[in-house]
């Protein structure tokens, strides 16, 4: 019985470099790291974010965990198959979805589906359903080459789904949906709960929110910076908004106390969190009262900030986290070696 639906130890994904790197570089086979040892494990029931900078690695990571492309080292396990040994039976419980997925621009929306539940050994009355649930079975017999870009993202996810997979492996999955479909699309893939994993890679908060139980943050250079559980974010950070002030003169903490308990000292400037718009309201009235500053600028936080701040406040625990893990490690190691030892004596 595997109680992780994902393990990853150690993943690393290289490709050749190409362009100016190549002709600068002395090494013809010269290789970019992109996952530079990716470890995590997502037990069974949970679905997950993928967040992180533009260029670390979230598509590349998502392919690799898909099969799509190869590991350069490390290893992974989907329910407890292995990507690479058992890349046969990871394809049978999973699906990739992502904006780069192109159909036949001549087949109907019905073609297009009939053609992957044959392949697929698929559900087509999912499919059915979602694109009913959608209110877009008018285009059942529709070229796609006629599509809007909103009508192609919903299709790339029936694509996904009629295969009923155990994992959906989704990048931006949402992006190009308007707002009242991409919360069908939300509530569709909510209602099918704990029968499958998600693996997102999506900014926005409601999302994530709505979906997804931890959040995999990754750091530039292919590297995992903390995996984070939705829920204590939410407990902990209940913010939507910050607001910058830039203060004419030095603005002390007693300050900024007066002006509202949640806030943060950065450099000579005060950032302000909010939890909602009544809250900005009631700070923009207090700085005004105050009335000391240079401006003062209010912005949505996103995800991602909200994540780092959360690996920064319990950065102390995460460390005693590792080192425990560490030594569970090495003891392991040691006792395996031991027992080596002893099989190796016993011989003699
Ligand atoms: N096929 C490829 N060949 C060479 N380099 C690649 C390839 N695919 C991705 N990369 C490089 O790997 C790095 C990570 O790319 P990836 O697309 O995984 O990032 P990402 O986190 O998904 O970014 P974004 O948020 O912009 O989608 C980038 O520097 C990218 O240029
Ligand atoms: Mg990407």
């Amino acid at each position: 019985m595997v109680d992780q639906i994902i393990q990853s130890d150690g993943l690393i994904k290289e490709f050749p470099m190409g362009g100016l790197f190549k002709a600068r570089s002395k090494d013809p086979f010269a290789k970019k790291r992109v996952l530079d040892g990716i470890t995590f494990d997502l037990p069974k029931g949970l679905s997950l974010a993928l967040l992180g900078p533009n260029g670390s690695g979230k598509t590349t990571l998502l392919k690799t965990l898909s099969t799509i492309y190869s590991p350069d080292g490390g290893e992974a396990q989907i329910c407890g198959y292995d990507i690479v040994d058992e890349m046969k039976e990871v394809r049978k419980l999973i699906s990739f979805v992502s904006p780069a997925m192109d159909f036949q621009k001549k087949l109907t929306l019905k073609q297009t589906l009939d053609f992957f539940v044959k392949v697929t050994n698929g559900d087509m009355a999912l499919a059915r359903d979602f694109i009913e649930e959608l209110q877009l079975d008018h285009l059942w017999n529709t070229k796609l080459e006629t599509f809007s870009e909103g009508q192609k993202a919903i299709t790339r996810l029936c694509v996904g789904l009629q295969k009923n997979p155990a994992i959906l492996f989704a990048d931006e999955p949402t992006s190009g949906i308007d707002f009242r479909r991409k919360q069908i699309v939300l509530d569709f893939l909510e209602k099918q709960g704990k029968e499958r994993t998600l693996v997102l890679v999506d900014h926005s908060p409601d999302v994530v929110d709505q979906l997804c139980d931890k959040i995999l943050l990754i750091a530039l250079g292919g590297t995992v910076q903390g995996m984070v559980d939705v829920t204590k974010l939410q407990n902990e950070f209940n913010y939507m908004y910050d607001i910058m002030v830039i203060p004419k003169d030095q603005m002390t903490e007693k300050i900024a106390e007066k002006i509202w308990h949640r806030y943060e000292m950065i450099g000579g400037m005060c950032r302000f969190f909010a939890g909602s718009r009544a809250e900005v309201t009631d700070i923009h009235d207090k700085i005004i009262e105050w009335g000391g500053f240079i401006d003062f600028k209010t912005s949505g936080i996103s995800i991602e900030d909200i994540t780092l701040m959360w690996l920064a406040k319990h950065e102390k625990e995460l460390e005693v986290k590792l080192e425990e893990e560490r030594k569970k490690v090495k003891q392991a190691e040691q006792e395996k070696l031991a027992k080596q030892a002893k099989r190796r004596n016993k011989r003699k």
